[in-house]
């Protein structure tokens, strides 16, 4: 059957027009033209949805007075054109179903090839996703070739019932379109409340008679409904579910609204081994490290240690002993500048940064650069956010002394190409600290095997306490870098002649450190490692790769940050909405969203803001806190 068959007696636009004509004098057109050309674009139903609703709403109050001689109603007219146009509506969302399950089977097959013994625990998550087609044979999770196959097929055939429906949908568009126009007279529209409840309207319009039979399709869904509950859902070694509950303040309510915590890139939540282990040590261990020679000391001592061990190991560094404990990234920075680069400097030197950095690998620079009369030099972005290499590499010059970098923009999420940054650097001799403030919770990360010279990261970022972080910096660098504080702790000898210090780490750690929330550090990173950073990084960027696609369709909302490798960050602004009126509405529903520069004003000013909306990702944030951020800003906008 021809696609012309199989949609024989769907009227011709002018039809839809006459009849259109007859039911409302006043009828406007140009309303259509959006709807109709949103589709044909860009794939957004939105406005189509939005007037199916109110064409639902419409149709049903003519049905209630199609008796009445006052309504030139012609029902059978109405039926004609408000059938096909269920179909219509279910294009994109078929396409959409068709692209996931395409991406499930090559998922499926990359498993396969690579693992078939485990392949079985993996592939049941994808099993579940078919349920909602509830045609799966009962040995498909025993049977995983067959498994295979049948994943396949609905792939295919979900492809031709795409290709059938969009070809139809074309042809029929401008009838459709004529409809939306319709919709622009029917009451009642939804209320924001109501779609808020429903995450957004996909209606089908149907006649009584096609109503009786008529079973909701799972495919029309505008929203993403996750076949999967969070139960379902594996990150590594847990489910979902697993991770949100070892984080007891997701349980927190705001505002009469379950917490969504989306400000991760400002700070992240704890869990309940790292908040465990905080209080064992207070009870079991706490004492002053490295000094007195009792029981305690030799307790914490071990702690302390362990954990510096567990860093070196997450980060991949050869040693323990070339991992550094400080207050977080801002100090990391501030002791690598100071410590180490600053002794190179002569007037005229350079220092290279790039345009995307936070205000903590800007400012060391500029104090250090006053100071030794060198300069800074920056490297540009393209329009996405990404570092243009062949621009950084022209910033080279025999005077560049030092390269410092983000691994992730705290603005735009953009994932710089570290290796590349890295290899550039050494190609001309130069050093290269990467500040990793905004990677380390997202992405594995392995120093040795990027060459690295230096890296920074703050362990409040990562799930740890407050007041600790972390500069690795190779040995060698390590040894040739001038201690930062002087005080206790970090000498061997002193007398008022002169003082000797002792080798790294403990020469950069003068005073009485963070103890605690050092061996705190250490227990997240042992709880990151159980779960998987693979895993991790997949599910964020499942999430990630969700929001964008459904942020993408609010009208007017504008992302801020579109670089094809992105992690976490999710920054936009609205046309005409205030960023913190976005951010205090939000706060209203309970969800928490940073708002305003981020402490990267360059950045953004490059974009010509001066702020953004950030909702930033973790390891614990699931599709609902992302349906219940989009509810939100569509309440909003
Ligand atoms: C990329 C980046 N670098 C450095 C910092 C500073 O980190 P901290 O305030 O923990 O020192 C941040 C904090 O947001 C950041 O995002």
């Amino acid at each position: 059957m021809t696609t012309n068959e199989k949609y024989a007696g769907v009227p011709s636009a002018a039809e839809v027009e006459s009849l259109a004509n007859s039911l409302f004098p006043d009828f406007e057109p140009e309303l259509c033209a959006e709807g109709t050309e949103k589709l044909l674009t860009t794939g957004d139903t939105g406005v189509l949805d939005l007037a199916a609703g109110k064409a639902q709403a419409y149709y049903s109050k003519v049905s209630a007075v199609s008796g009445a001689p006052s309504v030139p109603v012609n029902p059978s007219g109405l039926e004609q054109y408000v059938q096909p146009n269920t179909e219509v509506f279910s294009a994109p969302a078929y396409i959409n179903e068709y692209t996931r399950l395409e991406n499930l089977a090559q998922e499926a097959e990359t498993l396969f090839a690579k693992e078939p013994q485990s392949a079985s625990t993996e592939f049941t998550p994808y099993v579940g996703e078919l349920d909602g087609y509830n045609a799966i044979p009962s040995s498909l999770e025993n049977n995983l070739p067959q498994g295979f196959g049948y994943l396949d097929s609905l792939a295919n055939n979900s492809a031709s019932e795409a290709k059938s429906a969009s070809l139809y949908a074309e042809e029929i568009t401008p009838a459709v379109s004529q409809l939306d126009g319709f919709g622009v007279y029917r009451e009642p529209q939804p209320t924001n409340e109501q779609v808020n409840q429903s995450g957004g309207y996909s209606p089908v319009v149907l006649s009584e008679t096609q109503s009786a039979s008529y079973v909701p399709a799972q495919s029309t869904s505008r929203i993403y409904q996750p076949s999967k509950a969070d139960s379902q859902i594996i990150v590594g070694t847990k489910t979902l579910a697993q991770i949100r509950n070892d984080f007891p303040i997701l349980n927190e309510t705001i505002n009469g609204h379950k917490l969504v915590w989306l400000d991760n890139g400002a700070t992240t939540q704890r869990p309940q081994a790292v908040i465990d282990r905080l209080s064992y040590y207070y009870t079991h261990e706490n004492s002053n490290v490295h000094r007195g020679a009792h029981t305690l000391a030799a307790r914490s001592t071990d702690a302390y240690e362990n954990a510096r061990q567990i860093v070196a190991d997450f980060i991949g560094a050869p040693d323990a002993k070339d991992i550094v404990f400080v207050r977080g990234t801002t100090e990391g920075i501030n002791l690598v500048a100071n410590a180490y680069v600053k002794q190179y400097l002569k007037p005229g030197d350079e220092i290279i940064v790039t345009l995307l950095e936070h205000h903590a690998n800007i400012v060391p620079w500029q104090l250090i650069a006053q100071e030794t009369g060198a300069v800074i030099k920056v490297a540009p972005v393209d329009a996405t956010g990404q570092i243009i290499l062949s621009e950084y590499e022209k910033l080279f010059t025999k005077r560049t002394k030092f390269v410092s970098a983000t691994h992730v923009s705290n603005t735009l999420g953009t994932v710089t190409p570290v290796a590349e940054l890295i290899a550039i650097a050494h190609a001309h001799g130069v050093r290269i600290m990467i500040d990793g403030a905004q990677s380390v919770a997202h992405i594995p990360v392995n120093v040795s095997a990027l060459d690295a010279d230096f890296f920074v990261f703050s362990g409040h970022k990562i799930f740890a306490p407050m007041g600790i972080g972390v500069v690795y910096g190779k040995a060698d660098l390590l040894e040739a870098a001038r201690p930062y504080h002087g005080g206790g702790n970090m000498i061997k000898d002193v007398t008022f002649e002169r003082t000797v210090y002792n080798p790294a780490p403990n020469k950069f750690e003068a005073g009485t450190g963070s103890v605690a929330d050092a061996v705190g550090l250490g227990a997240a990173l042992q709880y990151l490692t159980e779960i998987g950073m693979e895993a991790i990084n997949k599910h964020e960027h499942e999430l990630l790769v969700y929001a964008i696609k459904e942020m993408k369709k609010i009208p007017g909302l504008h992302l801020v940050g579109t670089a094809a490798n992105k992690a976490s960050v999710l920054s936009f602004v609205v046309d005409g909405v205030n960023n913190e009126e976005i951010g205090q509405k939000l706060n209203e529903l309970g969800i928490a969203v940073r708002t305003g520069h981020h402490c990267a004003q360059p950045a953004l000013r490059y974009f010509g803001l001066e702020g953004t909306v950030r909702p930033t990702l973790a390891l614990y944030n699931s599709f609902e806190d992302i349906d219940a951020l989009i509810r939100g800003i569509r309440s909003i906008v």
